[in-house]
């Protein structure tokens, strides 16, 4: 008779030996969750093509900050939906721009949960780029300027962290000196170092009805066939003074979020973002897989991967899950 020497099924023998034997898991302290918000009164606007997702006006989305802090996750990522576009997106520095409004009243009735900015101008633009265009393309100098006016504004209406998703060129660093000059020295900057210009990113567009005009992203936010470039992205941004790093989107991008976990220390956040939602979302109310088992399986998965962060809009649905399970 032949005996294996070794018999890894013996460390899967019971629930509880497999709890013992884990060696990752998905915890509600890691989610982050995204919201966009509108202007108006008593508005919930569903997303079409992202089921349970909503644009809310400032009334709504503080009893769903408050049911996010009851869920007990630490913090939010919140997308404006500006009621005007301009050429230069000013909306998105208004000292009453939409996300000005919407930060102070959290931070007024939820002084404890995070609230993260995206730094970005194309919610707020009419030609729905990132940046300023002229004669059809995107300017990296001169976008850099009003970005850093973007994050300076966010703080001023008491935004925990900012994070930019713009990908221009040295906005990090714009930002961070803006920042350091009007006294906002403390305030993190959680940066979109490694995005990547996606077919997931589709009904994120929906939902902040900020699809490009014309064109395309391609021109600056990157390649996806490129691997080594994020890790040049990655360190050029905490060498001009990102606190956290962003890799988005995550799903197809495990490798990346490995790679630059092997070459970073400190806080890296995978963007589980909209497309990767809506596939679970459809796929699910068809029967065809079965929700809470897959989320959970690809989120545990991103953190296997190396993040410690986890940017999802299945966070309230995964906190419900993972507190049942206690
Ligand atoms: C804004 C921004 C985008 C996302 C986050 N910030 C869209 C884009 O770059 O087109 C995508 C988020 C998602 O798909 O969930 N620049």
């Amino acid at each position: 008779m032949y005996y294996p020497v070794a018999r890894p099924r013996r460390l899967r023998s019971s629930a509880n030996m497999r709890r013992l034997v884990r060696e990752n898991h998905l915890r509600v302290d890691d989610l982050i969750y995204p919201i966009f918000v509108t202007g108006g009164r008593d508005v919930q606007k569903p997303v079409k093509s992202m089921p349970g997702v909503y644009n809310l006006s400032i009334d709504r989305l503080l009893a769903e900050v408050s049911l996010v802090q009851d869920l007990g996750i630490p913090g939010i990522l919140l997308f404006g939906i500006p009621d005007n576009k301009d050429a230069v997106g000013s909306g998105a520095y208004a000292a009453n721009g939409i996300i000005q409004q919407a930060v102070r009243a959290i931070k007024d009735k939820f002084p404890e949960l995070l609230v993260i900015t995206d730094v970005c101008l194309c919610e707020y633009t009419d030609h729905g780029h990132c940046g300023i265009v002229h004669e059809g393309k995107v300017l990296n100098d001169p976008t850099l300027e009003l970005l850093a006016r973007t994050a300076v504004s966010h703080a001023q209406s008491g935004a925990d962290i900012v994070a930019p998703s713009d990908m221009m060129d040295g906005r990090v660093k714009a930002i961070r000196e803006a920042l350091d000059e009007r006294g906002f020295a403390n305030i993190p900057i959680m940066s979109y170092s490694v995005k990547y210009a996606s077919a997931f990113y589709g009904p994120f567009r929906e939902a902040a009805g900020s699809a490009p005009q014309f064109g395309d992203r391609k021109t600056y936010q990157m390649d996806p066939p490129n691997i080594r470039e994020a890790l040049r992205e990655a360190e050029q941004d905490i060498a001009e003074g990102a606190d956290m790093i962003i890799v988005k989107p995550a799903m197809a991008y495990m490798d990346v979020i490995a790679a630059v976990r092997r070459n970073f220390d400190g806080p890296l956040a995978a963007y589980n973002v909209s497309g990767e939602y809506s596939m679970i979302k459809a796929a699910a109310s068809l029967g065809w897989i079965d929700e809470r088992q897959t989320t959970l399986e690809l989120l545990t998965g991103l953190k296997r991967a190396g993040a410690n962060i986890i940017i999802t809009y299945h966070a309230p649905d995964v906190a419900h899950w993972l507190n049942e399970d206690i």
